[in-house]
């Protein structure tokens, strides 16, 4: 069995069976873990064709929820806050690579969505983040305000932190014609995502294409995109398991996002 061991990012063993790309060991934790399969997902799969042809439904990706040890569960609750580990094989969903069905975040006040962070641990990810037009007013609409959305495309590898600001929906994608994508993320346990923008526009603005560029969703006719340049950002200068037993304090602003000035 040829495994992943994911060890230097958690306080325990932790490992990744190549082939299923499940969890075999997480030290004493028993995980349990949902599966995304692709007919979840049909409405934000680019090619239809593909979709339509296909005779059977397949596991796309396994989100393992709070894989915290049994004597950090407090403190993660205390600071509602949750560990996650995402598991991400690679695959082609028709002419395009495989990715996360993509979700906003609600408000934790007005104007502030939740944020998340992300940590690789294998692999290598793309992470699309796109941000809504504004609700423009009648003067603005008038005076033909450009509205743009914005996104902001950070390809990350193993080791590498990316942080999903306020306001961004977000999906992620895998690649790579080989390589799982393991990832691990620190979000609050105060809210539920939200889905159903992302499904309503067939997916975000643009899909990574199996020849390896970017594909505009045609679903977006007229839009405006303002593009953001960003890299990975060091958010921890350790993993983030071992930064927040370390220090939770350092991620209140995951349920306080007005706290932090500076996202990106
Ligand atoms: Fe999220």
């Amino acid at each position: 069995m040829a495994t992943v061991d994911l060890s230097n990012f958690v306080p325990y063993e932790l490992l990744v069976d190549s082939k299923t790309s499940k969890i075999v060991k997480a030290g004493d934790i028993e995980p349990t873990f949902s599966t995304r399969k692709l007919l979840d997902m049909k409405d934000v799969i680019y090619d239809q064709e593909w979709l339509v042809s296909l005779k059977e439904n397949f596991d796309l990706y396994h989100m393992y929820r709070d894989l915290t040890r049994v004597e950090d569960k407090e403190l993660f609750q205390k600071h509602n806050i949750r560990f996650d580990v995402t598991i991400i094989p690679p695959k082609f969903l028709g002419k395009e690579f495989v990715k996360t069905a993509g979700h906003f975040h609600p408000d934790a006040k007005e104007g502030y969505s939740y944020p998340e962070v992300y940590e690789v641990m294998h692999g290598k990810g793309l992470y699309l983040l796109q941000k809504p037009k504004k609700e423009l007013s009648r003067k603005e609409k008038k005076a033909k305000v450009l509205n743009p959305i914005e996104i902001i495309v950070i390809s990350a590898k193993a080791g590498d932190q990316v942080m999903i600001p306020p306001g961004y929906g977000h999906i992620t994608i895998n690649p790579s014609e080989d390589t799982t994508l393991i990832m691990n993320n620190l979000v609050s346990s105060s809210f539920n995502s939200i889905y159903e923008p992302i499904k309503k526009q067939r997916g975000a603005i643009y899909l990574y294409h199996a020849n390896k560029t970017w594909i505009r969703n045609p679903f977006y006719k007229d839009d405006k995109i303002l593009v953001k340049e960003a890299i990975p950002q060091k958010i921890a200068d350790k993993p983030f398991y071992e930064a927040f037993l370390e220090n939770p304090e350092q991620w209140k602003f995951l349920n306080e996002p007005w706290i932090k000035e500076k996202w990106i």
